[in-house]
């Protein structure tokens, strides 16, 4: 399975970009996504939301990378660089986000093996994230070679309200 979209970072993304990414953000929530924010999701919460991701990523504290159709930005994920500094080692990956109508052609796969080559060039080689427990997410990073470190339960709510687990995965790119 391969996808047709080209994964490249965005290391100084403009009002666009934004706008772009805000759109995923509001759709994967209104999808029903648990992935911070609960609906209604107001367009400048969103927007508010990846002007601060852009900064970040602007400062090298981030990685944002995002994939393009012909309607815009339709998937996105970041590597969170800015860790104790202990853990210069590691990175978070967050925000893996594909918009409903770009969805299983292979996209979320692609994002993931984009970030991790990003992690890699930065000499991370210990990567964390968490996702809802038993989800489309948590298949596709078992299937990328994830490891499952263990669920919490009642850690979040889904967008309409309602706890909902999450599990814990890390990629040791070291070997
Ligand atoms: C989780 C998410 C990122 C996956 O994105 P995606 O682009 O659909 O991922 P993929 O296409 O790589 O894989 C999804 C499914 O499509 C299948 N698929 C991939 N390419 C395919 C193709 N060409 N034809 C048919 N099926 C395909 C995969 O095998 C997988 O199947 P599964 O659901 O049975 O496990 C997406 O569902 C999403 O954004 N969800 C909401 C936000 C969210 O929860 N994010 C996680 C935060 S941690």
């Amino acid at each position: 399975m391969s996808a047709p979209h080209e994964v490249q970072e965005l290391a100084a993304p403009g009002e666009r970009d934004i706008t772009g990414l805000a759109d995923v953000l509001i759709d994967c929530v209104e999808g029903g996504a648990s992935v911070s924010f609960m609906l209604p999701l107001a367009r400048d919460h969103a927007l508010t939301f990846w002007r601060k991701v852009a900064s970040e990523a602007q400062a090298g504290r981030r990685v944002l990378l995002v994939a393009r159709d012909a309607y815009g930005i339709c998937g996105t994920v970041q590597l969170i660089l800015d860790l104790p500094d202990n853990q210069p080692h590691r990175a978070d990956v967050a925000k893996m986000l594909v918009h409903r109508r770009a969805r299983r052609q292979g996209l979320g796969a692609a994002l993931m093996r984009a970030a991790e080559a990003a992690a890699r060039a930065r000499g991370r080689n210990l990567l964390v994230l968490d996702t809802v427990t038993d989800s489309d997410a948590s298949r596709l990073y078992e299937r990328q070679g994830w490891v499952r470190v263990g669920d919490i339960p009642r850690y979040a709510l889904w967008p309409h309200g309602g706890y909902v687990a999450t599990t814990y995965f890390y990629r040791d790119l070291s070997a």
